[in-house]
């Protein structure tokens, strides 16, 4: 891609007269975006810069693994893998507001960055895999009047004591330029294909409070979801697929016992850039087979309920 090509190489450019000598941590979510940037980093300043992978209890089923191992493996960049999540579940305890949860994780990830730019000798660059829709979204909507939607924790400056300057290589960049950009890098075509995930992570999945009892189950639920829609070959149709747990016990029946479990919504839309989307419209055989599929095989969960709420008016994620 003759477009992508130019836009590498100027970044490269602009990202080496930015640190010069210094040395750039990177924060790394496993998502695409984060990863296009890390990759593209590394290609201009080489070891100047080490990836900070913060694991902090939010990530889905086997998360952790795959990108330490994608990262340290196949691309060989310097990565810590920082498992906080102890400190993040542990800080949002009792938490049920949706911009307490985003703003307390926002903080905790500074606390976690600043932590070890410092351990790695004095970064004075903390570089993200920010784009152009998470820029405008968190300062106004629709060509509205400016109003914050959510805070997403990855825009928005830092605070000044932090001492650090931002490397954002992708913040004029809609996700499908950036998967573009991933491919001119050599970056695996399934991994590119990944729908996005949210930095705070399951925790916007969990409206209300958060336990670690739910995230198991939201955890394992999500990954027959997902694979359920792997195996009927719709992942690549769809822009982001996630299951939800929802802040509510029901009633239901399983052999001849009363059951009172969890609820889930299962979401799934289709959108170009994640500004506007569209449910995704599954036919009714997918979601039955997958509703028992969950039931049957995540135990404490006794319910599920399919989003089919457009954006606008909901938003894609539940808070
Ligand atoms: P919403 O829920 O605002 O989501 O319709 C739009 C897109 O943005 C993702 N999202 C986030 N990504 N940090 C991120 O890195 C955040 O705080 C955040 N909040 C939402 C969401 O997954 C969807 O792709």
């Amino acid at each position: 891609d003759w477009t992508m090509g130019a836009y590498r190489e100027e970044a490269i450019r602009k990202i080496r007269e930015q640190v010069g000598t210094e040395r750039v941590i990177c924060g790394l979510s496993g998502g695409v975006d984060s990863s296009v940037a890390a990759v593209l980093i590394h290609e201009a300043i080489g070891d100047q810069l080490t990836c900070v992978f913060v694991d902090h209890g939010l990530l889905r089923l086997g998360e952790a693994e795959q990108v330490v191992t994608m990262f340290r493996d196949t691309y060989n960049i310097p990565l810590i893998h920082a498992d906080e999540s102890d400190l993040f579940l542990g800080a949002l305890e009792g938490v049920s507001d949706p911009e307490v949860k985003r703003k307390t994780i926002g903080r905790l990830f500074i606390e976690v960055f600043e932590k070890h730019a410092k351990s790695i000798g004095g970064a004075r660059f903390l570089a993200q895999g920010t784009l152009y829709p998470d820029v405008i979204e968190s300062v106004s909507f629709s060509g509205g009047p400016s109003v914050t939607i959510k805070s997403h924790h990855n825009v928005g400056g830092l605070p000044e004591k932090m001492g650090m300057k931002l490397v954002e290589p992708l913040r004029e960049l809609f996700k499908d330029e950036v998967r573009a950009l991933g491919r001119e890098l050599g970056l695996p075509v399934p991994f590119i294909g990944r729908h996005p995930f949210p930095g705070p992570g399951l925790a916007i999945r969990c409206p209300g409070e958060i336990t670690r009892e739910k995230l198991d189950i939201l955890r394992r639920a999500d990954a027959v979801y997902i694979d359920q829609i792997r195996k009927h070959g719709l992942y690549d149709d769809i822009w982001q697929a996630f299951a939800a747990i929802l802040p509510m016990k029901t009633v239901g029946v399983m052999g001849d016992g009363r059951t009172y479990d969890y609820a889930l919504a299962l979401r799934a839309v289709t959108s170009v850039d994640g500004m506007t989307a569209d449910y995704y419209p599954f036919t009714h055989d997918f979601l039955g087979e997958t509703a028992t599929r969950i039931i049957n095989e995540v135990q404490g969960v006794n319910r599920v309920f399919y989003d089919c709420t457009s954006k606008p008016p909901g938003t894609i994620e539940l808070e």
